[in-house]
């Protein structure tokens, strides 16, 4: 069992007194790490749409560390402007920022490719563009305070097995993953930097948006047990947080992922997985 005095010794972002900048913190995994990154004693910016919800969370989170160690701040991350104001009152509020989980996310479905423009449009602007709004409002000022700091983008494994299902959301995750991607990279170029990025991937977790059900469904992990893998990843410096499920081993991952990419290498058909002629030999491959 990893105590919290080794998770802060290994992980000197989340030290006591540090600032953590959720997005969709208000609900499921966002609102999980709020709570754990509080009971470590950082101070905690919640951003969400404002209403009950937020309302609820911030008590919840300030029952952990305090009144004064909790700021909500109603943000629709689709929108530049709200995630730089995000950025003046969290800055203003506690002066610095050593985590910015950008998390915020919906899986309302727009339909077919050719369907619903504007639908797409605004699933690929919040889970998309409002990981990309949270870096550029956030990033500059973490690289220019130089601290230890960690930027956190919450992917799925649909933005990279892309299961059929719901396209956009697939498009904005594989495109939030290949920006995770390109912004470690950059991040480790940069001469003196102490600020790193991850790519969480969640399997299945009960959650707001784990639509329908009433009670944990039995293969479903809770938002908590993702924050509690989460701390252990960041801790042996992972980029990809690749979270099983009780479902999804992560060997099952694994054959999934190499299936998906030997589409190109084998030359397979698209999402050749759910393709009839290719079935058996997917179901094979699992077994192998
Ligand atoms: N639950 C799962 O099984 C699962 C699996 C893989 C990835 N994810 C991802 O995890 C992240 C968190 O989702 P969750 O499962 O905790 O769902 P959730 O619905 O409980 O939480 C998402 C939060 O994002 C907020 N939000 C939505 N639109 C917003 C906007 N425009 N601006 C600011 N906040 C907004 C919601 O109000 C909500 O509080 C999402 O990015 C989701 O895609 C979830």
């Amino acid at each position: 069992m990893t105590t919290d005095a080794e998770i802060q010794t290994t992980l000197p972002a989340l030290a006591s007194g540090n600032v953590a900048v959720i997005t969709g913190g208000a609900s499921g995994i966002g609102l999980a790490a709020a709570r754990r990154l509080a009971s470590l004693g950082m101070k905690i910016v919640l951003a969400d749409i404002g209403g009950a919800r937020l309302d609820e969370a911030t008590g919840a989170v300030a029952a952990i560390g305090g009144d004064d160690t909790v700021l909500a701040v109603p943000t629709d991350v689709s929108k530049a402007d709200e995630v730089d104001r995000l950025a003046e009152k969290a800055f203003g509020a506690f002066g610095a920022v050593s985590l910015l989980m950008n998390n915020a996310g919906v899986g309302n479905n727009p339909g077919k490719p050719w369907e619903n423009r504007g639908a797409w449009k605004r699933l690929l602007d919040i889970n998309y563009w409002g990981v990309v709004h949270g870096v550029e409002a956030f990033a500059p000022r973490m690289l220019a305070a130089g601290n230890p700091g960690l930027i956190i983008n919450t992917g799925s494994k649909q933005g990279i097995t892309t299961p059929p299902g719901n396209l956009a959301y697939n498009v904005s995750k594989s495109a939030v993953k290949t920006f995770t991607e390109g912004l470690a990279h950059a991040l480790r170029n940069e001469l003196g930097a102490h600020l790193s990025a991850h790519l969480l991937i969640p399997g299945f977790t009960y959650t707001g948006l784990t639509e329908g059900a009433t009670q944990k469904p039995a293969g479903a992990w809770t938002g908590e047990q993702v924050i509690d893998f989460m701390l252990a990843s960041l801790m042996h410096g992972d980029f990809y947080i690749l979270c099983p499920d009780n479902e999804a081993t992560r060997p099952m991952d694994e054959k999934r992922m190499a299936w998906a990419i030997g589409d190109i290498i084998e030359n397979r058909p698209a999402l050749s997985r759910w393709h009839p002629d290719h079935a058996n030999a997917f179901a094979a491959f699992m077994k192998r």
